[in-house]
């Protein structure tokens, strides 16, 4: 196979429409790749045998001013986590194009690149592209610096008794908040103070694993996380309570044997009382099983993915999780926004709402890198599923009247709960709806007679 000219041209081209934002926090920003250019064309490049990194595969340790002087489209380099790599032949990849990409190039790329995709697995998209370690220069002086921050030291938490967690990160910004728990004879409270008037249940994750409780919190920008070996067993049917006007969460658990007195919640791991920056977190991914699949289209499918039997995930209205699967020996991720089995109220599932299923609408590109493995998936099948992500404020929508919505293709996901919320639960609003739909022809209207049905049952 031929490797793609790795000349690069001026990217957006000087009369183009397509415009780079300045800042990640502009909002999303793909562009039109180059034919030739697709995820799956980097992964026959990586196959290729073509010599990548640009320094004949040595392996170099890399100062950082040797990394500085790679900061030109025609030889850039980055470092991400102490890996140095030659990113050259990947510019024209990028799905955020060049100009994006080059903001990290020279440079330890880390901190830019967690903001945007902490979860794109660049270590493996890039292992081809490795060119060595970055030179780590010993600090002048190390006197009087604290010893090490996030060790696995734990402690434990008394009964009734609120704690201060050991992990206190960052050491500055917003202080992770105060938390409780207490028992009665059947149940097991965890209490948790976030002060947040916007808190909804859905922002509670939880999972268990034998004895290992973990739970996320996601307060807007930043994450808490509790996560601490129980004492004793439970039993994974939680019961979430959000006080509304407080910001208080109840976590409710039942005690696998009833009357057990509990002397401590448990030990507390090493990262449990943490509040990150919600973008820096560690992504974790759990193990999922496909329980149905419809066909939506010809082309798109409908799967309801089962949770693991510990995990209680609500998905909020407008966020979404990532897939991630070794595809080709490249460990690729991709984001799916989570809708609802149907628009109509007597289809709904009243596992959602539990938190033990969600359900996804997937469009099949037979020449795709991850969906013709996804399309190739069966009842039973499983797949890995990360935590919830998105930063859509629901509560925008309180003051609007008119709600005018714009997709293409499978673009319409994030509209089905949008229509759902406001035309079939919502029925006392006043809030009217506008939907264009962008297809290319009739058959690749998702859903359409639904959202007819929807239309001639609501005159908003
Ligand atoms: C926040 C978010 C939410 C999303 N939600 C959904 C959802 O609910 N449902 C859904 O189906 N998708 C959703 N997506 C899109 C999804 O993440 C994937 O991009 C999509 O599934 C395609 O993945 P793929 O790896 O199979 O295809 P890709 O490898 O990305 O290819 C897709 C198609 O584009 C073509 N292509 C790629 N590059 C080029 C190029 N340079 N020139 C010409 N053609 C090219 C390929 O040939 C193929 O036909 C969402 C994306 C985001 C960011
Ligand atoms: C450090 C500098 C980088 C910046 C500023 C940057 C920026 C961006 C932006 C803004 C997006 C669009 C995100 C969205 O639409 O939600 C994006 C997407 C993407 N970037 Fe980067 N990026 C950088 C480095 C990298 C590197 C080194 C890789 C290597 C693998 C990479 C791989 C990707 C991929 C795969 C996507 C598509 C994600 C998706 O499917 O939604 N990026 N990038």
């Amino acid at each position: 196979m031929a490797g793609p000219n790795l000349t690069v041209p001026q990217f957006p081209a000087a009369n183009s429409q397509q415009r780079i934002s300045p800042s990640p926090s502009a909002g999303r920003n793909k562009v039109a790749l180059k034919p030739g250019r697709s995820l799956m064309d980097w992964i026959r490049l990586g196959r290729s045998g073509q010599d990548l990194t640009g320094v004949g595969g040595k392996v170099l340790e890399v100062s950082v001013d040797e990394l500085a002087k790679h900061s030109r489209p025609e030889d850039s380099w980055i470092a991400l986590r102490g890996k140095v790599y030659n990113i050259t032949p990947y510019l024209e990849f990028h799905p955020a194009g060049i100009d994006e990409l080059m903001r990290g190039a020279g440079k330890d790329g880390t901190q830019l690149f967690d903001e945007v995709h902490k979860w794109v697995n660049a270590e493996s998209m890039l292992e081809k592209c490795f060119v060595g370690r970055l030179k780590v220069v010993p600090p002048t002086s190390r006197r009087g610096s604290a010893t090490s921050r996030g060790s696995t030291r734990s402690n434990t938490l008394s009964p009734n008794g609120s704690i201060t967690p050991l992990n206190l990160k960052p050491p500055s910004g917003p202080q992770p908040p105060r938390q409780d728990w207490f028992q009665n004879a059947k149940s097991v409270t965890i209490v948790v103070y976030t002060k947040w008037q916007a808190m909804k249940h859905e922002f509670v994750t939880i999972d268990l694993n034998d004895r290992k409780l973990s739970i996320n919190i996601f307060l807007e920008t930043h994450t808490y996380r509790m996560h601490v070996e129980l004492e004793k067993a439970i039993i994974p049917d939680y019961n979430v309570k959000v006080h509304k006007d407080n910001g208080k969460v109840e976590i409710i658990m039942p005690k696998s044997v009833t009357d057990e007195q509990w002397q401590t919640l448990g030990t507390n791991q090493s990262d449990h009382g943490t509040l990150v920056k919600t973008t820096e977190r560690e992504v974790s991914y759990r193990h999922c099983t496909i329980q149905s699949i419809q066909e939506v289209s010809y082309d798109t499918k409908l799967l309801c993915v089962q949770l693991p039997e510990g995990t209680r995930m609500c998905v909020p209205l407008g966020y979404h999780v990532h897939i991630k699967h070794n595809i080709s020996g490249m460990e690729l991720a991709r984001s799916y926004t989570v809708v609802l089995p149907s628009l109509r109220s007597s289809e709904q599932d009243i596992l959602v709402e539990q938190g033990r299923v969600f359900y996804l609408m997937i469009k099949i590109y037979p020449d795709g890198a991850l969906t013709p493995w996804i399309g190739g998936l069966s009842v039973g099948s499983t797949l890995e599923v990360s935590d919830i992500d998105g930063n859509f404020q629901s509560t925008q929508l309180e003051k609007s009247t008119q709600l005018i919505l714009m997709a293409a293709g499978t673009g319409f996901t994030p509209m089905v709960r949008l229509l759902y919320q406001t035309l079939v639960e919502e029925q006392d609003s006043k809030r009217h709806v506008k939907l264009m739909f962008f297809n290319k022809t009739k058959k690749d209207i998702l859903w359409k007679d639904q959202v007819d049905e929807l239309q001639s049952k609501n005159d908003r």
